[in-house]
């Protein structure tokens, strides 16, 4: 059975019992979602959607050799991972290799949230240090300790800025401080990080980590410069911190050539802590955290044992690793990596057509279509990337908007995504932006409100969506852009693979 209520009845109920803040996609117009299948998705009326979004159903929605690993398991036992388990050892095994030697301690969990929040604590009680540099614009998951270390959260709702949480430009070459026409941006990002922490040292404070995403999702689809995250993972070991790669939205092979997106930066980067998430159990909740003996040591000399009741129960452990031999069997990084380039050469033909497509940036099947209202000032085309995923969703293609201005359009679909599915979803893009940039020129009445200056006429829920999301920053500040255009010669100079 795949529907209990009807859509009008779901919603109701949902209203009534879910709490408000819970939102949904396409909140001005929400689907309904019944079952999905590979990379498709369907409502309850059987129509098709092609899933640019999910990230989740890593290896393809519902893959049955996943589904079986986690019946056959659950016929079999299901307990916590206090007993001696076969499956929680294995598969620590196997995803210790494929890390670097030094990541071999595993501690499973539940959600990217409480992986990180374990990192927190393994890395403060690694040398007694409480602060935390964090990247500005990042999000790192829903638990109060982690809002804290998210400015993607902390800074729209009411919170302040804790005095333990120090926060460093977004190494953003295309929007934000130094950009690609700085002669050394990797350095000049990481220096902010070093006066991040002379300062932080002159108050008497002492740092317990850095944290970043290998590139930033939420943050807008950020690959950081080569050399950066190397240069800060110096300063901050320097100061007796440990260096936290959140690889919740980018692990597991989409970045195509390596497995971590880390690994993207080169060798001499090991980060002393990586958590993951999402892609891990293609639906079913499990995450990790992996660091080095010494980290695991000194959070052991606490004397407090770590328990997790569901924390790499066999059944999750079954599933991981049914989820790495499907990727390593269908030879999913080798998609990521050829369907990935097929439709980043689609996005940048487009790009040479559309004047709104400002930069599109991304690796293997994690891409960012930066949209802006003028190359010169690149500023943000936040009201139209939401009429473009309303639009898109009428063609039956599931795309969001992320970003501090929420104008990136972000792809990062099932990984078994095709040539074909690549090529469909750019020709709705096409047809969208084509419409989009006619009604630009012709159209002149805002439409949004007096204090947005949007001349683009956009479907009702849009319009109510942007009204309704407190996130559209109106502090923005136009002078902090400059003008460029983001070429593939760019795109290599931003990371070394
Ligand atoms: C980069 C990153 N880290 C951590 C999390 C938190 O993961 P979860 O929602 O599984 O708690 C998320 C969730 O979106 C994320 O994007």
């Amino acid at each position: 059975m795949c529907e209990l209520y009807s859509k009008q009845e779901t919603l109701a109920l949902r209203r009534r019992h879910i709490g408000p803040s819970c939102k949904v996609f396409f909140a001005a117009d929400p689907i309904k979602i019944v079952r999905a299948q590979r990379q498709y998705m369907f409502d309850e009326k059987g129509d098709q959607y092609l899933d640019c979004i999910n990230n989740v159903a890593h290896v393809g929605h519902c893959h049955p050799e996943v589904v079986k690993a986690a019946q056959k398991q659950m016929e079999l036992l299901n307990t916590n991972s206090r007993f001696l388990h076969d499956n929680i050892v294995e598969y620590a095994k196997r995803l210790s290799a494929t890390l670097p030697d030094r990541l071999s301690v595993c501690y499973f969990t539940n959600s990217g949230s409480e992986a990180n929040d374990l990192a927190l604590r393994l890395a403060r009680q690694f040398r007694g240090h409480q602060d935390v540099i964090t990247l500005d614009h990042a999000y790192h998951g829903h638990l109060s300790s982690l809002i804290e270390i998210s400015p993607y959260k902390f800074q729209k709702g009411k919170d302040v800025k804790k005095e333990f949480v120090h926060v460093a430009p977004a190494p953003d070459t295309y929007r934000g401080k130094y950009r690609e026409d700085h002669e050394d941006p990797a350095s000049a990002y990481a220096d902010e990080v070093k006066k991040i922490i002379d300062e932080a040292h002159n108050s008497g404070r002492k740092i317990a980590a850095f944290i970043a995403e290998s590139m930033q999702s939420c943050g807008g689809q950020i690959i950081p410069p080569a050399g950066y995250f190397q240069k800060v993972a110096e300063y901050v070991r320097g100061a007796g911190g440990v260096f936290i790669a959140d690889e919740v939205q980018v692990g597991f092979g989409r970045v195509g050539k390596h497995f971590w997106s880390f690994q993207m930066f080169g060798e001499d980067f090991v980060p002393d802590i990586v958590t993951m998430g999402k892609p891990m159990g293609n639906g079913h909740p499990m995450a990790c955290v992996v660091t080095t003996e010494e980290i695991a040591e000194a959070f052991s000399a606490s004397g407090m044992e770590y328990f997790n009741t569901y924390g790499g129960n066999p059944v999750s452990s079954a599933v991981g690793l049914a989820v790495l031999d499907v990727i390593k069997n269908e030879d999913l990084q080798g998609n990521a990596t050829r369907v990935g380039n097929y439709l980043t050469e689609l996005l940048n033909k487009q790009k040479t057509k559309h004047t709104l497509i400002g930069d599109i940036r991304g690796v293997g099947l994690f891409i960012g279509i930066d949209l802006v209202k003028d190359h010169q000032q690149r500023t943000p085309a936040t009201a139209e990337a939401q009429h473009v995923i309303y639009r898109m969703k009428e063609k039956r293609v599931l795309l969001s908007a992320d970003g501090p201005h929420r104008n990136v359009l972000k792809i990062k679909p099932p990984m078994c995504f095709t040539e074909e599915d690549a090529k469909f979803m750019v020709e709705q893009l096409d047809g969208i932006l084509t419409g989009l940039e006619e009604a630009i020129g012709a159209e002149t009445e805002p439409v949004i409100s007096k204090n947005t200056p949007i001349k683009t006429k956009m479907p009702e829920e849009a319009r109510s969506e942007l009204l309704r999301d407190s996130s559209l920053d109106p502090r923005e500040n136009p002078s902090r852009k400059r003008n460029g255009l983001c070429t593939d010669s760019l795109l290599s100079k931003r990371f070394r693979t």
